[in-house]
């Protein structure tokens, strides 16, 4: 039993738009608009990293939710892109907030991180004396793109989204899953074992992506988890009031659409000013919704995200905030 009391979401000044994209790859407006949605998205800085953006969107989940950071039991970040790999970025966003009674962890699903990170919280609140917990998807993408793949390269952007939740009636329904065996559609580099020792390259940690196939997986998973998140709360997908999809293709969201016949108006769509944000895109895009009033108490909500893993999960919950 878990309901969301609070979100927030931040996005980097720095905006680079479709024809500032022309300048780096062969590609154009018309390409990327008309295969992805996408006509922008946000660049963190050299000097802004992901524990920078995900303490932004803390900050502003915490105000949203009218706790002190030092209520929080637990935070959780959900990153592909983290700080750096120890300390975990959520030790950094604890730093930051001052959040003194809280444990830190990351965790690491891709685009379905925050899904992911939901799926966790609402586990640990079952634990004695959990009080309050922060899930912050969150991500500097831009500084694993491999600015020479057009491929990849126009489809991701910066930002981090959170929400803070506690014990309570919210959260009817998660499901989440993985596929191993696809993990060469979506990835980095591995560690070498021993770079000093065998003289094996570094670690290659550019992002690499077979499109063709995800999307092929994207349009299947997407529908099937949303069904599976609404069936396990008993809930009816024809009566949900909004759909919020990981923002990764426009066209993957209206195959849904189509699939599940649900119309578009109940898809909420920001890609076209995001990108794909992986692990912060939900999170942003349920921000953005909270603070343009759009959501009412007794909403049927379904989150669904997809990704790298591969991974996928969806939540079915009703806004109680
Ligand atoms: O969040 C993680 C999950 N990721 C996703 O969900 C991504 C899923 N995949 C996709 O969204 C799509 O597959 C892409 C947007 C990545 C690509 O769209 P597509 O319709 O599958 O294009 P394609 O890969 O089949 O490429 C079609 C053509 C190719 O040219 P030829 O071989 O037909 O001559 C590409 O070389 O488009 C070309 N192309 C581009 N052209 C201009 C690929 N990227 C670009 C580009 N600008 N940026």
């Amino acid at each position: 039993m878990a309901r969301i009391i609070g979100t927030g979401s931040y996005l980097p000044r720095s905006i680079v738009t479709n024809k500032e994209m022309e300048k780096y790859v062969d590609t154009t407006d018309e390409w990327i608009v008309t295969r992805t949605g996408i006509k922008e998205r946000h660049m963190s800085q050299s000097d802004e990293n992901t524990g920078d953006l995900a303490y932004e969107a803390a900050a502003r989940a915490l105000k949203n939710a009218g706790i002190g950071a030092k209520e929080l039991s637990y935070i959780l970040v959900a990153t592909t892109t983290p700080q750096s790999l120890v300390p975990n970025t959520s030790c950094y966003v604890q730093a930051r907030l001052g959040a003194v009674n809280a444990s830190c962890l990351d965790l690491n699903a891709a685009c379905t991180g925050f899904i992911y990170g939901l799926e966790v919280a609402e586990a640990l609140l079952n634990l004695p004396d959990m009080g309050f917990i922060l899930v912050i998807g969150a991500e500097v993408l831009t500084k694993i793109t491999d600015f020479e793949d057009r491929s990849t390269c126009v489809l991701f952007g910066d930002g981090a989204g959170a929400a803070v939740l506690t014990k309570g009636d919210g959260i009817k329904g998660i499901i989440t899953g993985s596929d191993g065996t696809k993990a060469a559609c979506l990835n980095t580099g591995t560690f070498p074992v021993s770079n000093v020792l065998t003289g094996e390259k570094p670690f290659e940690h550019l992002v690499h992506m077979d499109g063709k196939e995800v999307y092929k997986f994207a349009v299947n998973i997407l529908p099937e988890a949303m069904k599976a998140a609404v069936a396990r709360g008993n809930g009816n997908i024809h009566e949900l009031d909004h759909i919020i999809p990981h923002q990764a293709n426009i066209r993957i969201i209206e195959a849904a659409s189509k699939r599940l016949d649900i119309p578009m108006e109940k898809f909420f769509i920001n890609i076209e000013k995001t990108g794909n944000t992986s692990a912060a895109s939900i999170a942003i895009a349920l921000d953005e919704m909270n603070q343009n009033h759009a959501l009412r108490n007794g909403d049927r909500i379904a989150l669904v995200g997809f990704g790298g893993g591969l991974t996928y999960g969806a939540v079915y919950l009703e806004w109680n905030m």
